[in-house]
This record gives structure tokens, sequence and C-alpha cells, in this order.
């Protein structure tokens, strides 16, 4: 992987309704955020239309789509991304066959690849209750290693089990890391969270971060001080 700066590190999840909305948190935090992620609220309220802009403006683009279906679905669609021209895209880590079919959709494009492993909000007794016996680290680090295999090019997990993933899979594998609370912030809805500090300590290449960020009430002041956080831990920008 090339060397990642902190800037590279941080990506606001811009969770708002309009693109108006997520246009405004733009201009707000673009002096410090240079990637951003469009997930399902703002997808479905312009944000493919956001997406080339902000590609269009020299940003990077995760789009966290989950993909989630049968082989032949999965696979036209990350073609059909892959023609956006964005950087990220997610599809749900569950099976090999949505993992082939997605490598198989991306083709030779620079499109990269994250496979969501096991939801940050779900915890062991959530798991349970799916009849699923391992617990959230063993199943993470189980499909962590079927998306390596398969040729993606990193996983979507909580930092609890980004240092088990890093052993696993050895360097270069993206390791993106939602559920990032700095210290003291609400966990809100999430289970599995992680200062941005100790998420890069446990080997997170990447942070997704939300409400913290959007929800501040000077979102750059926000930005910065977890690029600050970040920059602690990883001033040589190793990647
Ligand atoms: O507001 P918050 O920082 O909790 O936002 C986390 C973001 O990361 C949300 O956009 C959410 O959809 C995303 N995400 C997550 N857990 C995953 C995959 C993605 O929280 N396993």
């Amino acid at each position: 992987m090339t060397r990642l700066t902190p800037q590279d590190r941080l990506i606001l999840a811009l969770d708002v309704p309009t693109i108006e909305a997520a246009r405004a948190l733009v201009r707000q935090t673009e002096t410090a955020i240079s990637f951003f992620k469009i997930g399902h609220e703002l997808l479905f309220g312009g944000g493919l239309e956001l997406a080339q802009e902000l590609k269009r403006q020299g940003s990077q683009v995760f789009l966290d789509m989950k993909l989630l279906d049968i082989s032949n679905t999965v696979e036209k669609g990350t073609a059909n991304v892959a023609r956006l021209g964005v950087d990220l895209l997610t599809v749900h880590g569950h099976d090999r066959k949505t993992l082939d079919a997605a490598v198989k959709g991306r083709g030779s494009s620079p499109l990269k690849l994250l496979s969501v492993t096991v939801m940050t909000h779900l915890t062991a007794a959530d798991l349970t209750e799916q009849g699923i016996a391992e617990s959230p680290a063993d199943l993470v680090v189980r499909r962590a290693l079927m998306a390596q295999d398969a040729g993606f090019d990193g996983v979507i997990a909580s930092g609890e089990e980004a240092a088990r993933i890093r052993a696993a899979t050895g360097s270069g594998f993206e390791i993106v890391t939602p559920g990032i609370r700095p210290a003291g912030e609400a966990k809100g809805d999430q289970a599995r969270v992680m200062t941005p500090s100790a998420a890069i300590a446990a080997g997170a290449t990447r942070l997704v971060v939300g409400r913290p960020i959007t929800a501040a009430a000077d979102p750059l002041a926000a930005a910065k001080a977890i690029l600050a956080e970040i920059e602690s831990v990883s001033g040589d920008g190793r990647g």
C-alpha cells in the first residue's frame, strides 16, 4: 500500500438527507478533509450526483453501498459503480460467491473493494440470535481472510478486531474502521467503539467518522482534532 497521510486516513461519513446539507458539510470541512463517504441515507437523496461532483473537485469518494445479492446482480452492479470512477465500494462479506462476483465486476478498474465483515452495531448476543456461535472477533477474522483470498483490498471492521485482522492478513490489507468515538463522546447506536488513536494503533488504515464531526458544534474543529490524534500515532505517515 502506498504511504498514507493523516488526511488519507480520515473519511467523513456524509450521513445527511440531502445533497445541499452534504455540500454544506463538505464546504465546512474541506480544508481538513478530502475523503468522503456516501451511504444509504444520502444515496437516496442525490448521493450519486454528489459523488461525481466530489470526484470532479479532486476529492476521494467511498460509496458505502454494502452490496448483497445474487452473483449476477453483484457483478453487474459493481461494474457500473466502477464506471462512476469512485475510489472505494463496500460489499457484504458473508459468502464467497458475493465476493467473487464483485471482484469479477470490478475487472481491471482501480476501484477498491472492501468487505463488510460484521456490522459494528452488532454484539455477540445479536450473532447468537442469528444462530452464529462464533464470537464477533472470530467471525470478523474468518471473513477477512476469505475476502483477502477472493482478491478484496480490505475490510470494514471495528477497532476491536483490527489487531487480529492485521496479524492474520499481514501488511497492505486495508482495515477501514467505523465506530470511532473520541474519548468522552456518546456511542449512539454503535456498540463496538474505539478512539481514533487506539484504532490506528491497533492497525486500522483508515477511520470512518460520522456524528463526532457532523453533529459537532464546529465540524472543522472536530475534524482537525481527530486528524491531530491520527497524526500522534502515525506521524511518519506509514501505510
Ligand atoms: O456516526 P458514526 O460515526 O457512527 O457513523 C459511522 C458510519 O460508518 C455510518 O455511515 C455507518 O453507515 C458506517 N458503518 C458502520 N459500521 C459498519 C459499516 C459502516 O458504522 N460495519
